[in-house]
C-alpha cells in the first residue's frame, strides 16, 4: 500500500540545549532530519516526502536534501508557531493521497515494518498509531504527593509515525483550527471526531531525539545497527 509522508521538522533547539534546530545537530556525520529522511527515500511504498520547515531554514534543508541525492522530497510548507500548525501546513499543501503517515523528523530510527503496518492499518480502519506499553509504574500526583498508581496495563507510549487515510486527518486538522483545539498529537484530532484510533506496536528504539542524552543514545543504535 503506498504512502505520503508528512515530516514536521520546524522545530527548535530548546530541549537540545542547542543554538539552532536539533535536527540540523549531527549524527553520525549527518543532520538527524537526513537519517529520518533515508528511511522514507528507501521505502519503495513511500510515494512522496513533504516537509514542513522555518522559511529561514528552507534553504539550508534543501541544500542537504540536494547533496544527499534524494529524489522522493515533493515540497516544503512554511512551519508555524505549534507543531499541529506545521503538520496542518503540510496537509492543506500536499496533493490528494489514500494513506498519510505523519512522522517527526525527530525520529530516525522508525523500523520499516513498523510503517508498513500503520499504513495497512490506516487504510483499512482510518487511522493507526505507532505505540509502545508502558515499562515504568505510573502514579498520579499533585504537588509531589501521589493521589494514586494507575493500571499500568491499559497504558501505552504514544509515538509517531501516525498514519491516516487522508481526508480524515485533513477534516479534523480544519476542525482542530476552526475550534482553536490543540492536540498533543494528530490521533488526538481525529479521536474528537468521534472516529477510533488503533494501536500498531512499535519499537522503544523509535526514540524522539530531544535532549543532549538522546544524542549519545541515537550513536548507540546506529552502532548496534551497523
Ligand atoms: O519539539 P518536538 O521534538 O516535540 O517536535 C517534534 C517534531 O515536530 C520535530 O521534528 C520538530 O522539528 C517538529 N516541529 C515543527 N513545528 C513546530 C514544533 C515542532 O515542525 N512548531
Amino acid at each position: 500500500m503506498n504512502y505520503t509522508v508528512v515530516l514536521p521538522a520546524a522545530g527548535s533547539g530548546k530541549r537540545m540545549k542547542a543554538d539552532k534546530n536539533k535536527l540540523l545537530l549531527e549524527l553520525a556525520d549527518q543532520p538527524i532530519f537526513l537519517h529520518t529522511l533515508a528511511v522514507f527515500e528507501r521505502d519503495e511504498a513511500c510515494t512522496g516526502i513533504w516537509l514542513a520547515v522555518k522559511q529561514s531554514e528552507q534553504a539550508i534543508i534543501e541544500a542537504y536534501v540536494r547533496e544527499a541525492g534524494f529524489t522522493k522530497v515533493r515540497g516544503y510548507a512554511t512551519g508555524g508557531k505549534e507543531r499541529q500548525d506545521s503538520v496542518r501546513a503540510c496537509l492543506e499543501l500536499i496533493p490528494a493521497c489514500e494513506v498519510v503517515l505523519v512522522h517527526d523528523a525527530a525520529r530516525p530510527f522508525i523500523e520499516p515494518v513498523v510503517i508498513s503496518n500503520l499504513v495497512q492499518t490506516a487504510y483499512e480502519k482510518g487511522a493507526a498509531i505507532a505505540a509502545v506499553p508502558v515499562k515504568d509504574t505510573i502514579k498520579r500526583a499533585v504537588d509531589g504527593k501521589v493521589l494514586e498508581t494507575v493500571a499500568r496495563e491499559q497504558l501505552w507510549t504514544i509515538q509517531t509515525p501516525q498514519a491516516f487515510r487522508y481526508p480524515l486527518l485533513l477534516q479534523a486538522a480544519r476542525q482542530a483550527l476552526a475550534d482553536a483545539f490543540l492536540g498533543t498529537d494528530e490521533a488526538m484530532l481525529v479521536e474528537r471526531l468521534g472516529e477510533p484510533v488503533h494501536l500498531v506496536e512499535s519499537t522503544y528504539e523509535n526514540i524522539k531525539m530531544t535532549t543532549p542524552d538522546d544524542l549519545v543514545y541515537g550513536k548507540a543504535i546506529l552502532e548496534k545497527r551497523q
